[in-house]
């Protein structure tokens, strides 16, 4: 899995370096199939439940499973989170990262980034074996609520390894103490979406694309991580 966490990094990683005004979320799709396939990987997303894509590419108050699409073209103070998926010898690594579009990124995005992220770091530091998925949820909501944004309750983390969605879900919410106790060995994709308004989202008419019921902003931020004898792996660092 290890394997399959590095293909999504160095994936994410150079797409990253493609984000800029004017470029479109097709040509970040490009990119990352080319990359994907030099490194002998298959796209974990492309084909999943029909999905036309290697990336979700998700602009602005886009939560998330946005299309890449040439008529999607990112302007300056755009925020577009960039999620991935990979196989690697039948192991699946999954992650996402919310990058700013060129300079001027207003004071409450920015801070909406930085908490997103924060509050993936303080779950991915909660996890060890006797923990339990509500300290994991626990410590991305206390983190994000602190900041008066919220918490997406319509999609999940979950379980990952020889699929892509395994048992258990892994919620950004919840109560510190309740839920599965984490055992050394398992993995999990550890994913907070987090509003800068409200936490409601709906689908858009093309069946995937999630938005905020508000229009506010949205952020996302993704890592695959393993439950190891002391502690936490981040397997997509
Ligand atoms: N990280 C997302 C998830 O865990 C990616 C799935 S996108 C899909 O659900 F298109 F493949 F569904
Ligand atoms: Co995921």
């Amino acid at each position: 899995m290890r394997s399959a966490g590095r293909v999504v990094r160095e994936v994410l990683e150079l797409v990253r370096g493609h984000v800029k005004p004017g470029a479109t979320t097709l040509d970040l799709e490009r990119v990352a199939a080319k990359r994907i396939a030099d490194l002998g990987a298959r796209p974990a997303f492309k084909g999943y439940h029909g999905y036309p894509c290697v990336l979700c590419t998700s602009i602005n108050s886009e939560v998330v499973h946005g299309i890449p699409s040439s008529k999607r073209v990112l302007k300056e103070g755009d925020i577009v989170s960039v999620d991935c998926g990979a196989v690697v010898g039948g192991y699946y690594g999954d992650a996402a990262i919310t990058v700013p579009v060129g300079e001027k990124i207003d004071q409450k995005t920015t801070r909406l980034l930085q908490v997103t992220e924060a509050s993936l770091q303080s779950a991915i530091a909660a996890v060890k074996p006797g923990a339990t998925l509500g300290d994991i949820g626990a410590a991305v909501q206390r983190m994000v609520e602190a900041e008066g944004f919220s918490v997406v309750r319509d999609f999940v983390g979950h379980g990952i390894g020889s699929h892509m969605h395994e048992d258990p879900q892994v919620p950004n919410f919840g109560e510190a103490g309740q839920g599965m106790k984490l055992r050394a060995g398992m993995v999990l994709a550890i994913e907070p979406m987090v509003n800068a308004g409200k936490p409601d989202v709906r689908v858009l008419k093309d069946g995937w694309t999630a938005v905020t019921d508000d229009g506010s902003m949205s952020a996302h931020f993704e890592h695959t991580v393993a439950v190891t004898a002391t502690g936490a792996m981040i397997l997509t660092e």
